[in-house]
Protein backbone atom coordinates (compact mmCIF):
# COMPACT_ATOMS: atom_id res chain seq x y z
CA UNK A 1 0.00 0.00 0.00
CA UNK A 2 1.19 3.65 -0.80
CA UNK A 3 1.35 5.51 2.57
CA UNK A 4 2.35 8.87 0.84
CA UNK A 5 5.76 9.34 2.83
CA UNK A 6 7.82 11.66 1.96
CA UNK A 7 11.03 11.56 0.26
CA UNK A 8 13.14 11.92 3.46
CA UNK A 9 10.76 8.97 4.90
CA UNK A 10 11.26 6.53 1.74
CA UNK A 11 14.83 6.93 1.74
CA UNK A 12 14.91 6.42 5.30
CA UNK A 13 13.26 3.51 4.95
CA UNK A 14 14.90 2.26 1.92
CA UNK A 15 18.41 2.14 3.80
CA UNK A 16 17.08 0.65 7.51
CA UNK A 17 15.62 -2.00 4.80
CA UNK A 18 18.71 -2.73 3.53
CA UNK A 19 20.87 -2.88 6.10
CA UNK A 20 18.77 -5.00 8.28
CA UNK A 21 19.02 -7.77 5.01
CA UNK A 22 23.10 -7.16 4.32
CA UNK A 23 23.73 -6.60 7.92
CA UNK A 24 21.31 -7.43 10.64
CA UNK A 25 19.85 -10.43 9.02
CA UNK A 26 23.23 -12.87 8.69
CA UNK A 27 24.15 -12.00 12.47
CA UNK A 28 20.89 -12.10 13.99
CA UNK A 29 20.93 -15.84 15.38
CA UNK A 30 24.71 -15.42 16.50
CA UNK A 31 23.21 -12.78 18.55
CA UNK A 32 19.83 -14.26 19.39
CA UNK A 33 22.43 -17.51 20.20
CA UNK A 34 25.47 -15.75 22.51
CA UNK A 35 23.05 -13.30 24.09
CA UNK A 36 25.95 -10.37 23.54
CA UNK A 37 25.26 -6.92 22.93
CA UNK A 38 25.50 -5.74 18.79
CA UNK A 39 27.92 -2.90 19.66
CA UNK A 40 29.23 -3.21 15.99
CA UNK A 41 25.74 -2.63 14.33
CA UNK A 42 25.26 -0.04 17.10
CA UNK A 43 28.07 1.65 15.93
CA UNK A 44 27.10 1.55 12.22
CA UNK A 45 23.20 3.11 13.50
CA UNK A 46 25.16 5.62 14.53
CA UNK A 47 27.03 6.61 11.45
CA UNK A 48 23.94 6.00 9.40
CA UNK A 49 22.37 8.98 12.37
CA UNK A 50 19.48 6.46 12.93
CA UNK A 51 19.92 7.56 16.57
CA UNK A 52 19.09 11.12 15.14
CA UNK A 53 15.24 10.35 14.05
CA UNK A 54 13.55 11.09 17.40
CA UNK A 55 16.04 14.28 18.08
CA UNK A 56 14.79 17.96 17.80
CA UNK A 57 16.74 19.62 14.65
CA UNK A 58 17.98 22.64 17.05
CA UNK A 59 20.17 19.59 19.26
CA UNK A 60 21.88 17.62 16.35
CA UNK A 61 18.73 15.13 14.88
CA UNK A 62 16.59 14.78 11.87
CA UNK A 63 13.39 16.19 13.40
CA UNK A 64 11.90 14.47 16.50
CA UNK A 65 9.60 12.06 14.37
CA UNK A 66 7.53 9.18 15.52
CA UNK A 67 6.92 8.44 12.08
CA UNK A 68 10.47 8.15 11.22
CA UNK A 69 11.29 6.03 14.34
CA UNK A 70 8.85 3.89 13.34
CA UNK A 71 10.33 3.34 10.03
CA UNK A 72 13.48 2.24 11.14
CA UNK A 73 12.39 0.22 14.24
CA UNK A 74 9.89 -1.60 11.85
CA UNK A 75 12.93 -2.59 8.82
CA UNK A 76 15.18 -3.41 11.33
CA UNK A 77 13.06 -5.58 13.23
CA UNK A 78 11.93 -7.55 10.11
CA UNK A 79 15.78 -8.62 10.39
CA UNK A 80 15.58 -9.12 14.18
CA UNK A 81 13.65 -7.41 16.92
CA UNK A 82 16.49 -7.66 19.42
CA UNK A 83 18.87 -5.92 17.89
CA UNK A 84 16.16 -2.81 16.29
CA UNK A 85 15.52 -2.62 20.25
CA UNK A 86 18.98 -0.57 20.85
CA UNK A 87 17.73 2.24 18.68
CA UNK A 88 14.07 1.87 19.93
CA UNK A 89 14.97 1.66 23.73
CA UNK A 90 17.61 4.84 23.43
CA UNK A 91 14.88 6.48 22.17
CA UNK A 92 12.26 5.14 24.99
CA UNK A 93 15.07 6.81 27.56
CA UNK A 94 15.70 9.78 25.73
CA UNK A 95 11.75 10.95 25.48
CA UNK A 96 11.99 12.41 29.28
CA UNK A 97 14.38 14.73 28.40
CA UNK A 98 13.31 15.11 24.80
CA UNK A 99 9.44 15.76 26.23
CA UNK A 100 9.90 17.45 29.65
CA UNK A 101 13.73 18.59 29.46
CA UNK A 102 15.20 22.26 29.99
CA UNK A 103 17.07 24.12 27.38
CA UNK A 104 20.21 23.18 29.24
CA UNK A 105 19.57 19.50 29.73
CA UNK A 106 18.83 19.27 26.00
CA UNK A 107 21.90 20.97 25.45
CA UNK A 108 23.80 18.84 27.45
CA UNK A 109 22.52 15.52 26.60
CA UNK A 110 20.55 15.63 23.03
CA UNK A 111 23.35 16.37 21.09
CA UNK A 112 25.45 13.43 22.07
CA UNK A 113 22.35 10.97 21.87
CA UNK A 114 21.64 12.30 18.54
CA UNK A 115 25.63 11.32 17.72
CA UNK A 116 24.95 7.76 19.14
CA UNK A 117 27.80 8.65 21.29
CA UNK A 118 26.11 6.89 24.05
CA UNK A 119 22.55 4.98 24.76
CA UNK A 120 19.74 6.01 26.79
CA UNK A 121 17.99 3.65 28.68
CA UNK A 122 14.16 4.47 31.21
CA UNK A 123 14.47 3.61 34.40
CA UNK A 124 10.44 3.17 36.11
CA UNK A 125 9.51 -1.00 36.16
CA UNK A 126 10.69 -2.10 39.78
CA UNK A 127 10.01 -5.31 41.64
CA UNK A 128 7.53 -4.51 43.76
CA UNK A 129 6.07 -1.84 40.46
CA UNK A 130 5.37 -2.93 37.18
CA UNK A 131 1.69 -2.73 35.90
CA UNK A 132 1.19 -0.45 38.74
CA UNK A 133 3.87 1.95 37.73
CA UNK A 134 2.62 4.45 40.64
CA UNK A 135 3.59 2.23 43.60
CA UNK A 136 7.45 2.99 42.68
CA UNK A 137 9.95 2.90 46.11
CA UNK A 138 13.00 3.59 44.59
CA UNK A 139 13.32 6.80 47.08
CA UNK A 140 15.19 10.43 46.13
CA UNK A 141 15.82 12.48 48.97
CA UNK A 142 16.23 16.30 48.94
CA UNK A 143 19.57 17.66 50.49
CA UNK A 144 21.17 20.47 49.86
CA UNK A 145 21.48 21.48 45.53
CA UNK A 146 21.02 17.45 45.33
CA UNK A 147 18.81 14.32 45.60
CA UNK A 148 20.12 11.30 47.24
CA UNK A 149 18.45 8.42 45.12
CA UNK A 150 18.01 4.93 46.48
CA UNK A 151 16.47 1.68 45.29
CA UNK A 152 15.92 -1.03 42.71
CA UNK A 153 14.48 -0.99 39.10
CA UNK A 154 14.33 -3.89 36.92
CA UNK A 155 14.07 -5.15 33.78
CA UNK A 156 15.54 -2.13 31.97
CA UNK A 157 16.32 -2.54 28.76
CA UNK A 158 19.82 -0.99 27.83
CA UNK A 159 20.68 -1.95 31.24
CA UNK A 160 24.38 -1.35 31.99
CA UNK A 161 25.11 -0.85 28.11
CA UNK A 162 23.55 3.05 28.44
CA UNK A 163 25.20 6.04 30.16
CA UNK A 164 22.05 7.83 30.26
CA UNK A 165 19.42 6.57 32.24
CA UNK A 166 15.79 8.89 33.06
CA UNK A 167 14.72 7.35 36.08
CA UNK A 168 11.57 7.63 38.33
CA UNK A 169 11.89 8.21 42.04
CA UNK A 170 9.67 8.90 44.76
CA UNK A 171 10.19 12.19 46.28
CA UNK A 172 6.80 11.99 48.66
CA UNK A 173 6.10 8.28 49.05
CA UNK A 174 2.56 9.54 50.73
CA UNK A 175 1.42 11.47 47.49
CA UNK A 176 2.00 8.27 45.35
CA UNK A 177 1.96 8.42 41.97
CA UNK A 178 1.69 12.40 42.56
CA UNK A 179 5.11 12.41 44.31
CA UNK A 180 7.30 10.67 41.59
CA UNK A 181 9.93 12.92 40.14
CA UNK A 182 12.08 12.00 37.14
CA UNK A 183 15.86 12.58 36.90
CA UNK A 184 19.04 12.09 34.56
CA UNK A 185 21.50 9.76 36.20
CA UNK A 186 24.73 9.52 33.94
CA UNK A 187 27.07 6.32 34.18
CA UNK A 188 29.80 6.41 36.37
CA UNK A 189 27.76 8.59 38.74
CA UNK A 190 28.87 7.02 42.37
CA UNK A 191 25.92 4.59 44.13
CA UNK A 192 25.19 3.38 40.48
CA UNK A 193 25.69 -0.07 39.75
CA UNK A 194 24.08 -2.73 37.35
CA UNK A 195 22.63 -5.98 39.27
CA UNK A 196 21.31 -9.15 37.79
CA UNK A 197 21.55 -9.31 33.57
CA UNK A 198 18.34 -11.26 32.70
CA UNK A 199 18.45 -14.67 30.15
CA UNK A 200 15.57 -14.21 28.45
CA UNK A 201 13.53 -16.25 25.95
CA UNK A 202 13.60 -13.80 23.06
CA UNK A 203 14.92 -10.08 21.77
CA UNK A 204 17.90 -12.41 23.18
CA UNK A 205 20.36 -9.20 21.55
CA UNK A 206 19.10 -6.63 23.90
CA UNK A 207 20.95 -6.03 27.29
CA UNK A 208 17.90 -6.15 30.21
CA UNK A 209 19.46 -5.81 33.54
CA UNK A 210 19.00 -4.39 37.25
CA UNK A 211 19.72 -0.86 38.01
CA UNK A 212 20.86 0.27 41.42
CA UNK A 213 20.76 3.31 43.15
CA UNK A 214 22.57 3.03 46.33
CA UNK A 215 23.66 6.66 47.78
CA UNK A 216 23.35 7.95 44.22
CA UNK A 217 24.07 11.49 44.32
CA UNK A 218 22.36 13.83 42.16
CA UNK A 219 22.19 17.71 41.48
CA UNK A 220 19.26 19.00 41.25
CA UNK A 221 19.54 20.64 37.79
CA UNK A 222 19.68 17.08 36.70
CA UNK A 223 15.82 17.35 37.62
CA UNK A 224 13.03 16.95 34.68
CA UNK A 225 10.22 19.06 35.70
CA UNK A 226 9.06 19.47 39.04
CA UNK A 227 8.76 17.56 42.24
CA UNK A 228 5.12 15.49 41.57
CA UNK A 229 5.52 15.90 37.83
CA UNK A 230 7.49 12.63 37.34
CA UNK A 231 4.59 9.97 36.62
CA UNK A 232 3.60 12.76 34.14
CA UNK A 233 6.88 12.38 32.25
CA UNK A 234 6.25 8.38 32.38
CA UNK A 235 3.26 8.51 31.26
CA UNK A 236 3.73 11.18 28.32
CA UNK A 237 7.03 8.98 27.27
CA UNK A 238 4.95 5.99 27.02
CA UNK A 239 2.61 7.14 25.34
CA UNK A 240 5.30 8.53 22.68
CA UNK A 241 7.40 5.31 22.93
CA UNK A 242 4.50 2.39 22.32
CA UNK A 243 3.54 3.00 18.78
CA UNK A 244 7.95 2.66 18.17
CA UNK A 245 7.12 -0.75 19.82
CA UNK A 246 4.37 -1.16 17.87
CA UNK A 247 6.61 -1.15 14.86
CA UNK A 248 9.05 -3.12 16.21
CA UNK A 249 6.31 -6.04 16.57
CA UNK A 250 5.13 -5.22 12.96
CA UNK A 251 8.62 -5.59 11.73
CA UNK A 252 8.82 -8.83 13.61
CA UNK A 253 5.34 -10.17 11.96
CA UNK A 254 6.51 -8.73 8.65
CA UNK A 255 9.64 -10.49 8.78
CA UNK A 256 8.06 -13.79 9.65
CA UNK A 257 5.89 -13.26 6.76
CA UNK A 258 8.66 -13.06 4.43
CA UNK A 259 10.12 -16.18 5.45
CA UNK A 260 6.83 -18.19 5.86
CA UNK A 261 6.74 -17.33 2.09
CA UNK A 262 9.95 -18.54 0.77
CA UNK A 263 9.60 -21.19 2.55
CA UNK A 264 6.04 -22.58 1.60
CA UNK A 265 7.11 -21.57 -1.89
CA UNK A 266 10.10 -24.27 -2.25
CA UNK A 267 9.22 -27.01 0.40
CA UNK A 268 7.14 -30.09 -1.38
CA UNK A 269 5.18 -32.38 -0.11
CA UNK A 270 2.51 -34.66 -2.23
CA UNK A 271 4.30 -34.18 -5.23
CA UNK A 272 4.05 -30.15 -5.06
CA UNK A 273 5.11 -26.99 -3.63
CA UNK A 274 3.13 -26.83 -0.85
CA UNK A 275 2.34 -22.94 -1.38
CA UNK A 276 -0.20 -24.22 -4.13
CA UNK A 277 -2.14 -25.62 -1.18
CA UNK A 278 -5.22 -23.42 -0.43
CA UNK A 279 -4.91 -24.40 3.25
CA UNK A 280 -1.64 -22.29 3.03
CA UNK A 281 -2.63 -19.51 1.14
CA UNK A 282 -5.74 -18.45 3.40
CA UNK A 283 -2.94 -18.04 6.46
CA UNK A 284 -0.63 -16.16 4.07
CA UNK A 285 -3.81 -14.35 3.24
CA UNK A 286 -4.64 -13.54 6.60
CA UNK A 287 -1.29 -13.24 8.22
CA UNK A 288 -0.33 -10.29 5.07
CA UNK A 289 -4.07 -8.50 5.72
CA UNK A 290 -3.43 -8.40 9.54
CA UNK A 291 -0.01 -6.82 9.15
CA UNK A 292 -1.46 -4.27 6.12
CA UNK A 293 -4.18 -3.19 8.85
CA UNK A 294 -1.99 -2.67 11.46
CA UNK A 295 0.94 -1.17 9.27
CA UNK A 296 -1.78 1.66 8.60
CA UNK A 297 -3.03 2.48 12.24
CA UNK A 298 0.40 2.83 13.09
CA UNK A 299 1.32 4.78 10.21
CA UNK A 300 -1.69 7.34 10.61
CA UNK A 301 -1.26 7.45 14.43
CA UNK A 302 2.28 8.12 14.24
CA UNK A 303 1.39 11.09 11.52
CA UNK A 304 -0.95 12.54 14.05
CA UNK A 305 1.79 12.43 16.73
CA UNK A 306 3.79 14.22 14.69
CA UNK A 307 1.36 17.15 13.55
CA UNK A 308 1.07 18.23 17.13
CA UNK A 309 -2.31 16.06 18.39
CA UNK A 310 -1.95 16.20 22.12
CA UNK A 311 -3.97 13.82 24.22
CA UNK A 312 -2.16 10.14 22.34
CA UNK A 313 -2.45 7.53 25.18
CA UNK A 314 -6.14 6.13 23.77
CA UNK A 315 -3.82 5.66 19.79
CA UNK A 316 -1.07 5.29 21.00
CA UNK A 317 -2.16 2.16 23.27
CA UNK A 318 -4.54 1.06 20.16
CA UNK A 319 -1.12 0.91 17.90
CA UNK A 320 0.46 -1.45 20.72
CA UNK A 321 -2.49 -4.13 21.46
CA UNK A 322 -3.29 -4.47 17.79
CA UNK A 323 0.46 -4.42 16.79
CA UNK A 324 1.68 -6.87 19.50
CA UNK A 325 -1.19 -9.03 19.56
CA UNK A 326 -1.07 -9.78 15.02
CA UNK A 327 2.61 -10.19 15.72
CA UNK A 328 1.72 -13.46 18.01
CA UNK A 329 -0.50 -14.90 15.73
CA UNK A 330 1.32 -14.03 12.96
CA UNK A 331 4.68 -15.53 13.67
CA UNK A 332 2.55 -18.36 15.49
CA UNK A 333 1.33 -19.16 11.86
CA UNK A 334 4.06 -18.96 10.15
CA UNK A 335 6.26 -21.74 12.74
CA UNK A 336 2.85 -23.60 11.68
CA UNK A 337 3.81 -22.99 8.24
CA UNK A 338 7.14 -24.59 8.79
CA UNK A 339 5.64 -27.53 10.03
CA UNK A 340 8.32 -29.63 12.28
CA UNK A 341 11.14 -27.22 11.10
CA UNK A 342 9.70 -24.36 12.17
CA UNK A 343 9.85 -25.74 15.51
CA UNK A 344 14.22 -26.33 15.11
CA UNK A 345 16.40 -23.42 16.47
CA UNK A 346 18.02 -24.92 13.14
CA UNK A 347 15.57 -22.42 11.18
CA UNK A 348 15.21 -18.72 12.01
CA UNK A 349 11.56 -18.53 12.38
CA UNK A 350 11.03 -19.74 16.26
CA UNK A 351 13.16 -16.94 16.72
CA UNK A 352 10.39 -14.46 15.39
CA UNK A 353 7.83 -16.06 17.85
CA UNK A 354 9.83 -15.73 20.87
CA UNK A 355 10.47 -12.20 19.94
CA UNK A 356 6.80 -11.30 19.20
CA UNK A 357 5.58 -12.34 22.80
CA UNK A 358 7.84 -9.47 24.76
CA UNK A 359 5.59 -6.61 23.16
CA UNK A 360 2.59 -8.21 24.05
CA UNK A 361 4.04 -7.34 27.84
CA UNK A 362 6.90 -4.46 27.94
CA UNK A 363 5.89 -0.80 28.07
CA UNK A 364 3.05 -1.68 29.50
CA UNK A 365 1.42 -4.82 29.27
CA UNK A 366 -1.61 -5.73 26.94
CA UNK A 367 -4.23 -5.33 29.50
CA UNK A 368 -3.30 -2.24 30.67
CA UNK A 369 -3.49 -1.03 27.16
CA UNK A 370 -6.72 -1.89 27.24
CA UNK A 371 -7.35 -0.11 30.22
CA UNK A 372 -6.04 3.11 28.79
CA UNK A 373 -8.40 2.40 26.10
CA UNK A 374 -11.01 1.61 27.94
CA UNK A 375 -10.73 4.69 30.12
CA UNK A 376 -10.21 7.04 27.72
CA UNK A 377 -13.38 5.54 25.45
CA UNK A 378 -15.65 5.59 28.15
CA UNK A 379 -14.21 8.98 29.04
CA UNK A 380 -15.26 10.74 25.46
CA UNK A 381 -18.29 9.16 25.88
CA UNK A 382 -19.57 10.56 29.10
CA UNK A 383 -18.52 13.93 27.51
CA UNK A 384 -19.90 13.35 24.04
CA UNK A 385 -23.30 12.67 25.87
CA UNK A 386 -23.26 16.09 27.24
CA UNK A 387 -22.95 18.01 24.03
N1 LIG B 1 -0.64 11.57 30.05
C1 LIG B 1 -0.65 12.54 31.01
N2 LIG B 1 -1.07 12.30 32.27
C2 LIG B 1 -1.49 11.05 32.56
C3 LIG B 1 -1.53 10.01 31.62
C4 LIG B 1 -1.08 10.31 30.31
N3 LIG B 1 -1.06 9.39 29.37
N4 LIG B 1 -2.00 8.91 32.21
C5 LIG B 1 -2.27 9.22 33.48
N5 LIG B 1 -1.97 10.51 33.69
C6 LIG B 1 -2.14 11.26 34.95
C7 LIG B 1 -3.59 11.22 35.41
O1 LIG B 1 -4.34 12.27 34.83
C8 LIG B 1 -3.43 11.40 36.90
O2 LIG B 1 -3.19 12.77 37.19
P1 LIG B 1 -3.80 13.43 38.52
O3 LIG B 1 -3.15 12.70 39.67
O4 LIG B 1 -3.39 14.85 38.41
O5 LIG B 1 -5.28 13.19 38.45
C9 LIG B 1 -2.13 10.66 37.22
O6 LIG B 1 -1.41 10.61 35.97
C10 LIG B 1 -2.37 9.25 37.72
O7 LIG B 1 -3.10 8.56 36.71
P2 LIG B 1 -4.02 7.30 36.99
O8 LIG B 1 -4.91 7.59 38.14
O9 LIG B 1 -4.62 6.89 35.70
O10 LIG B 1 -2.92 6.25 37.47
P3 LIG B 1 -3.04 4.71 37.79
O11 LIG B 1 -2.26 4.45 39.02
O12 LIG B 1 -4.45 4.26 37.74
O13 LIG B 1 -2.17 4.00 36.61
C11 LIG B 1 -1.65 3.15 34.45
C12 LIG B 1 -2.34 4.23 35.30
C13 LIG B 1 -2.08 3.47 33.05
C14 LIG B 1 -2.07 1.75 34.83
C15 LIG B 1 -0.12 3.30 34.60
O14 LIG B 1 0.31 2.89 35.89
C16 LIG B 1 0.64 2.50 33.56
O15 LIG B 1 0.81 2.98 32.43
N6 LIG B 1 1.11 1.30 33.92
C17 LIG B 1 1.97 0.54 33.02
C18 LIG B 1 3.39 0.89 33.25
C19 LIG B 1 4.25 0.59 32.09
O16 LIG B 1 3.92 0.80 30.95
N7 LIG B 1 5.45 0.11 32.41
C20 LIG B 1 6.41 -0.16 31.40
C21 LIG B 1 7.75 0.33 31.84
S1 LIG B 1 8.84 0.79 30.55
C22 LIG B 1 9.30 -0.61 29.77
O17 LIG B 1 8.70 -1.61 29.81
C23 LIG B 1 10.49 -0.47 28.89
C24 LIG B 1 11.63 -1.31 29.25
O18 LIG B 1 12.74 -0.82 29.31
C25 LIG B 1 11.44 -2.75 29.43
Amino acid sequence: MDYFLTETQLELQKLARKIAMEKVRPVAAHYDKTGEFPWELVKLFAELDFFRIWIEEEYGGMGGGVMELVLVTEELSRACGGVALAVAASALGSFPVVISGTKQQKEKYLPDLADGKYLAAFCLTEPEAGSDAGAIKTKAVRDGDYYILNGKKHFITNGGVAKLYTVIASTDPSKGSRGATAFIVEEGTEGLSYGKEEDKMGIRASATSEVIFEDCKIPVENRIGEEGQGFIVAMKTLDKSRPGVAAQALGIAQGALDLAIDYARQREQFGQSIISFQAIQFMLADMATQIEATRALIYAISKMIDSGAKNIAKESAMCKVLASDVAMKVTTDAVQIFGGYGYMRDYPIEKFMRDAKITQIYEGTNQIQRMVIARNIIREGASQSKK
